[in-house]
Formats: C-alpha cells, structure tokens, sequence
C-alpha cells in the first residue's frame, strides 16, 4: 500500500459502500506486516495490557506505554490510519484527555485517538475535534468498565438499552466524532446504527452490517492465552502463515465473509 489512508479515504469508502480492514498491533514488525497485507486502520488498542503485558483486564495500561506502543508501530506502518486508544481514566476531563490525546500524537504518531463511553465523553470528544484532534468513539461493550459490569458480556440486548446506544452514536457524531467502534452488540442494532451515522462504524462482534472489522491482532493468529472470543477467528490456523493470515482476514473483512454466521451474535 503506497496511498496514504486518511479519514476522507474511509468516508469515502462508506459512501461506496466499500469496506476497510482495520486491526489491532502493538509493534514494528507486525505493523509493516499489516500494511503489506492492506490493512487500512491499525488499532494500538489498550488490549495491548491483556495480551502483551498479562493482565486480566485493560484498567492498568497507562498513557506512557501505550505512547511507546503507539511510536513503535508508527516505525514499522508509514501509510496505514493509526489509531491509538485513551487508556482508563486517561481521559477523566476534557483538559486532560486533550493534553494526553496531544501526547498520543505529538510522541507517538498516532493520527486519531479512540475513547470509551457515551453521553460522558461528549464534551471531551468537542473540545478534542475543535482542537484538530480526530477522535473514534467506542459503545457497546466498554472494557475499561468491566470492573462495574462485571462480565464481558453483549450490550444492547434490550430496547431501552439499543435506543439509548443508537441516541448516544448520534450525540457523539453531532459533537465531532470521525469513526465509531460498536463492540458486542446485536447485530440488528449495529446494522441499524451503521445506516444511520454518516461516519464510519468499525464493529467487533457486532454483525457484518458494518463498514469495517476489527479484531484483536493475537486472537486471529490463535495466539491469546485463554478462551478465544466466540466473535473472533483464528484464520493462521488454515493460512499456515502470519502474512497469509492477516491477508485472508483483509479479504474476507472486504468481501463481507468474516464475520460468518458462527462469529455472529444475534
Ligand atoms: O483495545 C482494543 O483492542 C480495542 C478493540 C478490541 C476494539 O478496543
């Protein structure tokens, strides 16, 4: 990929009705490998403090180390969209979410910053887009709160709880938001919020009405310790390698394949 992507690509996309590929990394070597294999949007996700660092939950990961992980896959992708997440807390005011965001960019390259919750982060995503900071939202499943919800498990399932998500997706693109990732959610509501959001809506475990896929880079490959998430795919397990994985997931995210019916929460 020599084209640098950047949101209007994405937007783009959606208007044709085009799907991206976008992917978590944490490093050089796989960030150039997923560039090689056309992913459009690389996600140095805090998930980096469940599968890189061990933790069972993502609340420890801090601003300084998803920086270093965010810097290190900007050295091995130069033209894939790098999206870096706010760490819990992170973002706990406007003022410090933008001086931590500004952090994300300004040392570790990331070009949008991605931020748990809904009607709480409105402000925040304001002042942070009025301030040139893209930023991609995130509803649905939110694991920084896995403390008060105690289970990961899928959100939206009620009528009150859909509508309230669908109001929360629109207040959020209204206050300035560029992407939204909806996680764990049915995949009617994902559908129905993917038409009516003019931005692009990225899902994991949420259907295959959505303009991108992501997944956890280390569950594709098969490589998670623990029990793989019903919604993921180890697609090294028939590709026989890193490279032919990564490409197979790109394709089938493309040509609306992955999620298949057995990846997907009714
Ligand atoms: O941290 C992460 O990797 C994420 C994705 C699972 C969306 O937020």
């Amino acid at each position: 990929m020599t084209t640098a992507i950047t949101l209007s690509t994405l937007r783009a996309m959606k208007k044709r009705s085009e799907k991206f590929a976008t992917l978590t990394a944490y490093d050089a070597s796989f960030a150039s490998i997923l560039e090689r294999a056309g992913v459009e949007v690389i996600l140095v996700g805090d998930s980096l403090g469940m599968v890189i660092q061990g933790n069972t939950t993502t609340v420890p990961v801090t601003i300084d180390e998803t920086i270093y992980h965010t810097r290190c896959v900007r050295q091995g992708s130069r033209h894939t969209l790098l999206v870096a997440d706010m760490p819990f807390m992170s973002d706990a005011t406007p003022e410090l979410a933008l001086a931590n965001a500004a952090r994300l960019m300004k040392e570790g390259g990331a070009q949008v910053v991605k931020l748990e919750g809904g009607a709480v982060v409105v402000d925040t995503v304001r002042l942070l887009s009025e301030r040139g900071i893209p930023v991609c939202c995130h509803l649905g499943l939110l694991p920084q709160s896995i403390n008060k919800l105690g289970s990961y498990r899928v959100q939206g399932r009620d009528e009150a709880s859909a509508q309230r998500l669908l109001q929360e997706a629109a207040l959020l693109e209204a206050a300035g938001a560029e992407l939204l990732v909806l996680e764990c959610v049915p995949a009617a509501l994902a559908k129905e919020a993917r038409e009516a959001l003019t931005i692009p809506v990225i899902g994991i475990g949420a259907g295959v009405d959505t303009d991108s896929q992501v997944l956890v880079l280390y569950d594709l490959l098969g490589i998670t310790p623990g029990k793989r998430p019903r919604f993921s795919k180890n697609f090294l397990a028939e590709a026989g390698s890193v490279e032919a994985a990564i490409a197979e997931y790109v394709r089938q995210v493309k040509s609306g394949e992955f999620p298949a019916a057995e990846q997907i929460i009714a």
